[in-house]
């Protein structure tokens, strides 16, 4: 039987929790529900500041800020991160995080391969965590799902979503391949 997902106990007095791919559809709502839940959001974003501030970061910081760095380790920066990119980023992330914190890790936008080294893990203890959104009991999505509809409720999040027909697909696949989609998007097939 699957064991249940851990819960590693980020509390916002443990400082600044960042956020990558912001702007996108799991990014928005991490952000409004990180910000609701009294954490100091550091929303990492390729997209301009003003929507992102406006669900709730308390700063918006370019994609650079997990551009590929030689040094092994880097000045802690994060206590936990959501990472929904994957890729040169996530390993940039696990660089930044302060001693026993955490990242979870949900995404591949910027690429599947995760090259890091152990030190992290062992000399700050940081922990990656895998999120599978799919595969989990029903039992554990329905408290997830019974969270979102109250107070995990993300209006900000869901009221930008974009509603689209089938002959907006092209258009809003080659904007998710080029990194340019932003916020939730609905396929509606009445329209
Ligand atoms: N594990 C699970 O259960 C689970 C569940 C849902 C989704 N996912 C995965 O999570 C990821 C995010 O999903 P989503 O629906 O939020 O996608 P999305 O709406 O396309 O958002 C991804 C965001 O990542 C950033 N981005 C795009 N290309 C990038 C690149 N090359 N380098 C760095 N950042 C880049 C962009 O945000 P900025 O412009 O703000 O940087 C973009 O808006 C996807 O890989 C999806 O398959 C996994």
């Amino acid at each position: 039987m699957r064991p249940k997902a851990p819960h590693h106990g980020a509390r916002p007095e443990q400082g600044k929790v960042a956020v990558s791919g912001a702007s996108g559809a799991v990014g928005s709502v991490s952000v409004e529900l990180l910000a609701k839940l009294g954490f100091e959001v550091v929303a990492i974003s390729g997209k301009a500041a003003d929507s992102l501030k406006s669900l709730g970061a308390a700063e918006v910081v370019g994609r650079d800020a997990l551009a590929e760095d030689k040094k092994p380790m880097l000045k802690p920066a994060f206590a936990n991160a959501v990472d929904t990119v994957g890729g040169t980023p996530l390993a940039e992330l696990l660089k930044q995080i302060l001693p026993g914190g955490s990242v979870s890790c949900c995404g591949l936008v910027a690429g599947p391969q995760l090259q890091t080294t152990v030190l992290p893990f062992i000399l700050r203890g940081v922990n990656l965590l895998g999120v599978d959104s799919v595969e989990i009991p029903l039992a554990e999505k329905e408290t997830v799902w019974d969270k979102f509809a109250g107070d995990w409720k993300c209006p900000k999040a869901e009221a930008s979503a974009k509603r689209i027909g089938r002959a907006d697909l092209d258009s809003a696949l080659k904007a998710f391949l080029e990194g340019e989609s932003a916020g939730k998007i609905v396929l509606d097939h009445a329209i």
